[in-house]
This record gives C-alpha cells, structure tokens and sequence, in this order.
C-alpha cells in the first residue's frame, strides 16, 4: 500500500505539473533562456524591513488558529517566471475555511514539501488577490507586466503562502493586469470563484467545445443551465458568465436571495425550499448542465426530480477521501465513488456526474476580464473585512448564507 500510495503521489504531482505547464506556455515562451531569478531587491515592508504582516497557522482547527504577525518573511521570487506582489485586497472563500481544519492536508502538503522536507506549517491562506506587482523575475514580460502594475490573480491551491499577508509570490500565469472597471475590493472577488465556474463550464463541462476550454472564447449559446445555489460566489458569477453567452439560464437560491439571482439575469429563479417550485423545473429538463455551487455533491444528482446530460459539481469527495484513508486508499475510494454515483444517475437521470475544480488557467483569466470590460460580469460583495479582522470574516463564512463574496482590504 505504501507503494502504492508513492506511486500516487508522484502521479498526482505529475499530473500537477503537467497542469501548471499547460496553462503556463505563453509565460514559459517569454521566460526561455532566463536564469536569473529576480530582477530587484526585495521590496520594503511598510516599517522599512523585509519582514511582512500576515495571518499563519501553526495548527489545523478551528478559527482560534489563525495568528497574525508582522514578522513573517517576504516571500521569495524562485523562479524567473515569479512574480511578488504587494496585496491591497484579498477574500476569504469556503476552501480557507476547509483549509484552516485540515482540508487536502494529505495530498496538499505532498505536493508542497520536497521529498525528505515533511514541514508543513507555517501555512498562510487565501488563495486570491488584487494589488501591486513589484517584483518579478527576469522571464516575466516587461511590456505585459511592467512593475507597478495593479494585477489581479490567483494563489495555486498547494502553495504554502497565500493571499492573507502583505505579499504574495505566484506564477506569472496567475495573474493579469485587473480590470480598470473594477476597484481593488471587486478586484480580489473575481478570480477564484470565476475560475472554479468557467473551468467546471468550459473544461470539465465542455460549454463552449475544445475551443471554450483552451481559449477565452467560452461559448454555449442555446444551452440550458441550471445553476444551484445562484447566491453565492460562485453561482453569483457562473450565472453572468452564462448569460453573456446567451445559455439559457435557470437558478436555484433562497427565498430573500431570489430577487438579486434575478438581477444577475438568471431566466428563472427558484427558491429551493418551496417542492412546488422546484417541481417546475422539471418541465425544462433534460438540462445541458446541471452546476452545482451549494455543495450538494454528486450523491445528491440521481435524486433530483429532473433529468440533465451532465452534472457537475464543485463538491466532491476527492481530498477528504485521501484524508481520511490514505492516498492508496482513498484514491481507489475515489473511483468507486464515481463509478457508483455514475452509475446512480445515468440509470435515474439519464446523465453523468461528474466533479468540478478551481484552475488557474491563463484563458480563464482572460475570459472573465473580457466579461468585466465589457461590463457583462460585476462581482458580488457579501461583506468586507479590516485585515485585523480576518477571524471575523472567517466566522461570517463559518455562518454561510452568503450572498457573493467577502473581501478583506489591508
Ligand atoms: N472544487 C473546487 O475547486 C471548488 C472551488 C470553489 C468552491 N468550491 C465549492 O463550491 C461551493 C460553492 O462555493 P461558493 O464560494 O460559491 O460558496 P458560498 O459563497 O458559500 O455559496 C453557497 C451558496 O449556496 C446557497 N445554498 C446553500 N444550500 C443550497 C441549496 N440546497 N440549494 C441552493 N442554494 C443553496 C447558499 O445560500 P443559502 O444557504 O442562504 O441558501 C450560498 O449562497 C462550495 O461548496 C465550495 O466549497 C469548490
């Protein structure tokens, strides 16, 4: 077994990279040939040293883990294609939560430590950001991404230092100069969330054809989707990003949810605690996609009262089962899990489930700026935070019922 489960990770981490290098050609072209890792001193914190405020933990649990210090180190530019910048907003999302209580702990911290290097704390959440880009490595391009910048962007999952601390290094291919529509709150409630919906709609789903899921060309118009859970961060966005590609588009929410669902342009809402309701939906099914962003799960697909050709979650159960047995184990729980939930709702419901993830994919990024330019997409802001106040949000998340996103300014 513990062979198997080397065998695993080294898959995974492969699968990882290959991921990374994917999505990261066009940075990887500008960057051929560069060796030098940096291409200024490390920027000053705001009392003059190189030391930064951030919130860390040194222990999975409960919020009482998160600590703030001012004497964390500034990340450091590794590579020619990295990029440091000094954060003005970030947010909070549910995988900060699931994070902060162990969540991916076992697959996550494989893919962050070296081999032979088990350290896995400290940890710094946060996996998005808007602000200034200060720092870069000689391969990042000069006339795309001069320093001073005002980007936006995305921490990968498995990176150790996330968004939550003054400064936050990421590959080049995570960010973008952001949307001048937008202001720095906006900014940093975008990525995260719009990437989770846009790769679950064009990658995993296939909306828009090979196309869709290799350009920012998305793509789907006449489809039907039906969103559920339309309220929240992703939901909230995966509706915009429908309807300014003409797919017809239905919701699922709350009853004091249904009027801003509504608004977002949703072409029926329906409140998911009224069974008469939701027995309508029924008479537009089979949908294209059903987009489950309220964390359902796919056990939940072959119950439902409508048929669909797929349906895709953003819950699954793939880390917390390499969690909770190992990864040999919980890999292979992991397949019997889509084959018998597969095999549930092809039988019930005439379709496949199948399991939605974040990627940070440059053409996802560019898709949602375009949406944004072209102001068809305007993110949802639930409540904003102090950075002092980072527990806080996290207890506003705890309580769910959100409605959009929770951003934190510093
Ligand atoms: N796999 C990935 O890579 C990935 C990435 C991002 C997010 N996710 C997951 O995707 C889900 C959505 O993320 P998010 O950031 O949008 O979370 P969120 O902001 O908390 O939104 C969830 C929304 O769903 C609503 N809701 C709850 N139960 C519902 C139900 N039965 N039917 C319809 N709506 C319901 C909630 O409001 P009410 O409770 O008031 O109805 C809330 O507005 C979460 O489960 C998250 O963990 C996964």
């Amino acid at each position: 077994m513990q062979t198997a489960g080397n065998n695993a990770i080294l898959a995974l981490r492969r699968f990882f990279l290959l991921a990374r290098r994917h999505c990261s050609v066009s940075a990887q072209t500008a960057s051929a040939g560069s060796q030098t890792n940096a291409t200024q001193p490390p920027p000053p914190s705001k009392s003059g040293e190189a030391k930064m405020r951030g919130w860390q933990l040194h222990n999975y649990g409960g919020i009482e883990e998160l600590q703030l210090s001012d004497k964390l180190r500034i990340p450091q530019i590794r590579s020619s294609n990295e990029c440091l910048v000094r954060v003005r907003t970030t947010a909070v999302n549910p995988i900060d939560l699931a994070m902060l209580r162990g969540y991916g702990a076992a697959v996550l911290n494989k893919m962050r430590c070296q081999p032979g290097d088990g350290i896995e704390f400290p940890l710094t959440l946060g996996r998005e950001f808007c602000g200034e880009l200060v720092q870069k490595g000689m391969g990042v391009p000069a006339d795309t991404l001069p320093l001073g910048t005002r980007v936006w962007g995305v921490v990968p999952v498995q990176a150790s230092a996330g968004a939550h601390a003054e400064y936050v290094a990421v590959p080049s291919y995570c960010l973008a100069p952001a949307p001048k529509e937008l202001d720095d709150s906006e900014a940093a409630s975008v990525l995260y969330a719009g990437l989770t919906a846009w790769s679950g709609l064009y990658i995993t789903g296939g909306l828009g054809g090979p196309c869709g899921a290799v350009t920012a060309d998305g793509g789907g118009a006449h489809k039907r989707v039906l969103v559920l859970g339309g309220s929240g961060g992703v939901g909230s966005l995966a509706i915009q990003m429908l309807k300014s590609q003409k797919v017809q588009v239905l919701a699922t929410c709350s009853e004091n949810a249904t009027e801003m669902v509504r608004n977002l342009g949703a072409d029926l809402v329906v409140d998911y605690n009224n069974s008469e309701a939701m027995e309508e939906l029924c008479k537009y099914a089979p949908y294209d996609i059903v987009l489950d962003c309220s964390g359902q799960g796919g056990e939940k697909a072959a119950e439902s009262k409508f048929d669909f050709r797929q349906y895709i979650t953003f819950s699954s159960p793939l880390l917390a089962n390499i969690d909770k047995q190992g990864l040999g184990l919980g890999a292979l729980k992991n397949v019997f899990d889509l084959v018998q939930t597969n095999i549930r709702s092809v039988s019930q419901r005439g379709g496949l489930v199948k399991w939605g993830f974040f990627s940070p994919a440059p053409q996802g990024i560019q898709f949602l700026k375009k949406l944004v330019e072209q102001r068809k997409l305007m993110p949802q802001i639930d409540s904003s935070y102090g950075f002092g106040d980072l527990p806080q949000a996290f207890e506003k998340m705890k309580g769910g019922h959100l409605r959009g996103k929770i951003v934190v300014k510093l």
